[in-house]
């Protein structure tokens, strides 16, 4: 196979598919966390905390993907800044939330939300490289039985 052909990888661009959506899926359920604990279904405060720790770990993981997606040379580099900024807002969330800084909780946290859901946008619409093309069938002109 030449240089030309060696297919790009595509795991890392299909992976920050997968870490964004869920990023995006976890992010907008904290906020229903939140509401059900304001509502007055206090168990939900442990779950808003929990999912804290699984949303800063996922964000570390993409970020991870972020420098793999670069690394194919067809990427962009800033998802691993925005996926390290994410990491460390969500660290800084987590510190808001049990020093019951609520203002700046609040207003942090739909941000961070925020820029999780544009940065699953952005995943879905950056495509992911072909599959590598089967290689061409090996055709001669000489007629069945010529070599015999
Ligand atoms: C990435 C987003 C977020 C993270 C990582 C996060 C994290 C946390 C953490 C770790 C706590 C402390 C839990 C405890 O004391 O056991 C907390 C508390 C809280 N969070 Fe969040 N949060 C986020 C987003 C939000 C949003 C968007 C809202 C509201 C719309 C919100 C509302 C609250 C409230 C009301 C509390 C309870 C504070 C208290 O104890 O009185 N959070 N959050």
């Amino acid at each position: 196979m030449s240089k030309a052909q060696v297919p790009l990888p595509r795991t890392p661009f299909i992976v920050i598919r997968v870490t964004s959506t869920l990023l995006a899926l976890l992010g907008l359920a904290q906020t229903t966390f939140a509401g059900s604990f304001l509502n007055g279904q206090y168990d939900m405060l442990k779950v808003h905390q929990v999912n804290a720790m699984v949303l800063g770990g996922v964000a570390l993981i993409q970020a991870i993907t972020g420098v793999l997606v670069k690394a194919t040379g067809k990427g962009p580099g800033w998802p691993v800044w925005v996926s390290l900024v994410l990491v460390a807002a969500i660290a800084g969330q987590i510190r808001l939330g049990f020093t019951q800084v609520l203002a700046a909780h609040v207003t942090l946290g739909v941000l961070v939300v925020a820029g999780i859901v544009l940065m699953a946008g952005w995943a879905w619409r950056t495509p992911v490289p072909p599959k590598a093309a089967p290689p061409a069938p090996v055709v001669t002109d000489d007629p069945v039985g010529a070599a015999s």
